[in-house]
């Protein structure tokens, strides 16, 4: 089919995606170009040494592949006991809220070749496995190369409507009572897709989580820090009919030399508008740009955050604001943040007094939805209590953007389970 201007599937085919040997390398190369984002002209050969352990090699462009790789031994750490007060029956029954997910990252594998098949846009892989091998990230750029591109088979408002309600069900599933969903016009509207046809495939699997599901929902639409400031404006004035729609705008895609100021008048224009403002800040950059997004942008939520750790004054500062930090484990290790759970900065953040929640970001490549982020990152940290659970979720729920009547009643639900 003809998919426009900006064909992604078959400027993908043609520019090269890179390949997913079948050692679970990957190699990449130039797919940057397609965004104008970041042009990485080296290949790059990651090794997955252990599901949450990454560490990186770096060879020459015009380096051959690298041979099949051999299996590391296993570890010989024991595994961390069972805590069963914080297993995940106990997880699962917390309500809770889920406040950092990009709904374009939660399309699966299965659900993309399908998609493909119906839409016909040729994907580079030959199997779901060819493709999922390929989600091996060695940072934040490399995995969004993937994830841009992966999105081109959405075109229809079914599409839209479909990826966003298989989310739902799974949300439903592991206790999560709201859910705020991030999305990213830009990666469509760039290929020709309408925003209308996007919004109100988004809006109305929204409507029908709360109906059918109980969740309750709302969309945030983010612009694409890669881009200028300019094009994030003419995406605002193009949603803009409808914005019944949204409640919030975000900010997310490539962090590093794309600080928040430079997104300063859009998202003044988007507070005048009664808009909710979040973003994407230190993730990957400095705590200067966690300090811009809130007195630039002046954001009511810092999504990750992580790196406030590097500044004891910011800390503090987040600390006594209440600033809530929409952290997601698994993302930051998928995406080498940190080399494994374990390593995590979670338990510090919280200690700090934080207002810490946890979330899944793009939950079909990082290996996790929700639930599986706090089973996960409570086996990986034997430091966090049962207190701690009850702590994320209410800080999940008090943080959201819901109405003040549904957050009281989840909050009383909360209180009841927790006393249980
Ligand atoms: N960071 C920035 N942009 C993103 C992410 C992320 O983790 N996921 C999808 N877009
Ligand atoms: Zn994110």
């Amino acid at each position: 089919m003809n998919l426009g201007h900006g064909g992604w599937g078959a400027r993908v085919r043609r520019r090269g995606w890179g390949r997913a040997g079948d050692s679970g390398h990957l190699v990449l190369s130039r797919i940057s170009a397609l965004r104008g984002a970041h042009l990485s002209d080296e290949v790059v050969t990651v090794f997955f040494h252990t599901t949450h352990r990454c560490s990186l090699q770096f060879a020459a462009a015009t380096a051959p592949a690298e041979p099949p790789m051999t299996p590391m031994a296993p570890s010989s750490t024991p595994a961390t006991p069972a805590r069963p007060e914080v297993g995940e029956a106990f997880l699962r029954s917390l309500p809770k809220a889920e406040l950092h997910i990009h709904i374009e990252g939660s399309l699966e594998p299965g659900q993309m070749f399908e998609m493909a098949r119906r839409n016909g846009v040729d994907l580079p892989y030959a199997s779901v496995d060819a493709l999922r091998a390929a989600y091996a990230f060695s940072d934040l750029q490399s995995f969004l190369d993937i994830y841009y591109a992966g999105a081109a088979v959405l075109i229809t408002e079914r599409d839209f409507f479909e990826m966003a309600m298989a989310y739902f069900e799974r949300a439903a599933a592991d206790g999560v009572v709201r859910a705020e969903l991030f999305f990213d016009p830009q990666t469509h509207t760039e290929r020709g897709i309408a925003i209308g046809t996007v919004i109100e495939g988004l809006s109305r699997a929204c409507r029908e989580a709360g109906a059918r599901l109980g969740v309750s929902a709302d969309l945030i639409l983010c612009f694409l820090r890669h881009l200028s400031e300019e094009d994030a404006f003419a995406t605002l004035e193009q949603a803009l009919p409808f914005r019944a729609h949204f409640i919030g705008v975000g900010l997310d895609s490539s962090e590093r030399g794309h600080p928040p100021e430079k997104f300063a008048r859009v998202f003044a224009r988007c507070r005048e508008l009664g808009l909710h403002v979040v973003a994407h800040a230190g993730e990957e950059g400095p705590p200067a740009y966690i300090e811009s997004a809130l007195d630039v942008l002046k954001v009511e939520r810092i999504d990750h955050g992580v790196r406030a750790i590097d500044s004891p004054a910011l800390m503090q500062r987040l600390a006594t604001s209440g600033m809530p930090l929409t952290v997601c484990p698994l993302s930051n290790v998928k995406l080498c943040v940190f080399g494994t759970l374990a390593e995590h900065n979670l338990v510090q953040l919280l200690r700090a007094g934080l207002k810490v929640t946890i979330n899944s970001d793009d939950p079909a490549y990082f290996g996790g939805y929700l639930l599986q982020n706090y089973v996960e990152t409570f086996a990986a940290l034997p430091a966090l209590t049962r207190g701690d659970a009850i702590a994320l979720a209410r800080h999940s729920l008090e943080a959201s953007f819901a109405p003040a009547a549904d957050k009281a009643r989840w909050l009383a639900q909360l209180q009841a389970v927790s006393a249980v």
